[in-house]
């Protein structure tokens, strides 16, 4: 099912003695050079030694000549500030509704944008943001515990024309879609890994196909991988009493001539390492581990809500990486689904052993573009920090896109090279790849690396998400990341 918290979102045009009539329990005016309005102005400039930076805020003592509960007053954007700038501005006004227990926000967000955008941008951006923000996690607390209070968001403009209000309505809708997709993600990634198991992921994706009768998913099962000789893909959940599963989702919104983008997501319930065991701090975050299949089920709420005209296929490799007596061993060697044999020198690199099998099974569909998304490597923190996803490809066109869409989301990667001399990395005696090699070098490069010898027969792109699809301590929660990208880049239909 997809998970959403706005009921609604809507768009209204009103004029100043609306402002003041407007029934809401939370107004949020957004100030900037171009407010014109004259009792905003004036409230503004009583409280104008509290609002000095750009989304610093304020609650209107006593705002009588309001109607609203709460009137909120947000310093806006200037437009020399960046887009992350702006998302955080809006992400503490999702929480402040749900702090004051609003059940609705209504939000002028002003005509200030960052350069390059225009207006519907701006709505995109905040329906998006605001439903992805007011979203809190409460499934496995107490029924006592905290629940989102926002339930509608009001986005009020003032004098469109006519054609303008409903590009506004469509953005807003197109908003909404996104940062429902991307709760979905965070709410399959905050799922306690005992909550998640493939078998539950799977009765999951098979609900959001009632929702979305758009969505056809079919599901493998272990003897069905095995059959269609997924040795490299099955060796990860040897080790574990919860069966491995594969779903695919096929969403048809485009031209049936046209050929299907696919994303292929690793779904590793929880990764223990296997019998190369993770240390045990933090083990915990490891349940964040099916992020990337977490995308794809985000993703494709998203296409079918909005009726999208794209042809995507979405795959979905889940299963958990145990250690037992039938756990794959250091120095096993499989055989994958492309005939290659794989020698697993470390239990713990089993991303790479999953996706390998998907994207050789991907193939079947002549995919035009195949993007992987997987929690993939510690080393990508490293390399890049928290706030861009790793992206590495063999055709440049392709992670050009990817990068343009991170940046016009604000859901941003960067790439990695990834070079023919990278490639020895995955040599060894006693099969045709190891699926380690390199040592601490370049690590997120060198699983890169051994996926491209999976994906040579279409255009490929990783992007390494153990970065950005989780905040770590002290934090701990899924952000729903790359759900914002993948969705900008087949909206926009950039891969054309
Ligand atoms: N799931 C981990 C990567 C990860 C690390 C995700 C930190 C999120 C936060 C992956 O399966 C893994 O264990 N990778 C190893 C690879 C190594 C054994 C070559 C790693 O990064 O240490
Ligand atoms: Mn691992
Ligand atoms: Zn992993």
């Amino acid at each position: 099912m997809a998970y959403k918290v706005l009921n609604n979102v809507s768009v209204k045009d009103v004029t100043s003695s609306d402002l003041l009539s407007l029934k809401t329990d939370l107004l949020v005016i957004v100030i900037n050079k171009n407010t014109k309005d004259k009792v905003v102005n004036q409230l503004a400039k009583d409280v104008s030694s509290h609002l000095k930076e750009s989304g610093s805020s304020v609650l209107v003592p006593n705002a009588k000549s309001f109607n609203a509960k709460n009137v909120l007053l947000v310093k806006g954007f200037q437009d020399s500030d960046q887009i992350h700038k702006l998302i955080s501005m809006y992400q503490s006004i999702a929480q402040k509704g749900n702090q004051l227990k609003a059940k609705d926000i209504s939000i002028m967000p002003g005509t200030v944008y960052p350069k390059g955008k225009c207006e519907m941008w701006l709505i995109e951006m905040v329906a998006k943001t605001i439903e992805s923000n007011v979203y809190i996690f409460s499934e496995t607390c107490n029924k006592t515990a905290k629940k989102p209070s926002v339930k509608k968001l009001n986005i009020l403009v003032s004098s469109l024309t006519k054609s303008d209000l409903i590009k506004a309505k469509n953005a807003a809708k197109k908003g909404y879609a996104i940062g429902e997709g991307v709760n979905s993600a965070k709410y399959l990634g905050d799922l306690p890994a005992n909550h998640c198991t493939p078998r539950i992921i799977e009765k999951k994706v098979k609900a959001m196909t009632k929702d979305f009768p758009k969505l056809k998913v079919k599901s493998f099962n272990e003897n069905q991988m095995k059959k269609m000789g997924m040795g490299s893909f099955l060796s990860v959940s040897r080790g574990s009493e919860e069966p491995a599963r594969m779903m695919v989702i096929e969403y048809k919104g485009g031209k049936s001539s046209e050929k299907p983008v696919a994303l292929v997501g690793k779904g590793v319930t929880f990764d223990t390492g296997g019998v190369s065991i993770k240390p045990s701090p933090a083990m915990d975050e490891m349940k964040w581990d099916m992020c990337g299949a977490a995308t794809v089920f985000g993703v494709m709420s998203m296409l079918a809500r909005l009726n999208a005209n794209v042809n995507v296929v979405g795959i979905m490799g889940c299963a958990e990486n145990m250690c037992s007596s039938k756990a794959t061993k250091p120095g096993d060697v499989v055989t994958s689904m492309s005939g290659q044999t794989i020698e697993i020198l470390n239990t713990d690199a089993e991303g790479r052993l999953i996706l390998a099998d998907c994207l050789t099974y991907v193939g079947k569909y002549k995919p035009s573009h195949v993007i992987d998304m997987a929690t993939l490597t510690g080393a990508v923190v490293i390399a890049l920090g928290r706030h861009a996803s790793g992206v590495m490809t063999n055709d440049q066109h392709l992670a050009d896109m990817i990068i343009e869409s991170g940046e016009e989301s604000g859901d941003r990667a960067w790439q990695l090279p990834l070079w023919d001399e990278h490639q020895s990395c995955t040599n060894t005696k006693y099969a045709d790849l190891a699926n380690i090699g390199g040592g601490r070098e370049a690590g997120t490069i060198h699983a890169a690396a051994f996926l491209s010898k999976f994906t040579k027969d279409y255009k490929w792109a990783h992007i390494d998400i153990a970065a950005t699809a989780s905040y770590s301590t002290p934090v701990k929660a899924g952000t729903g990341r790359p759900v914002p990208l993948i969705s900008e880049l087949l909206l926009s239909k950039r891969l054309k």
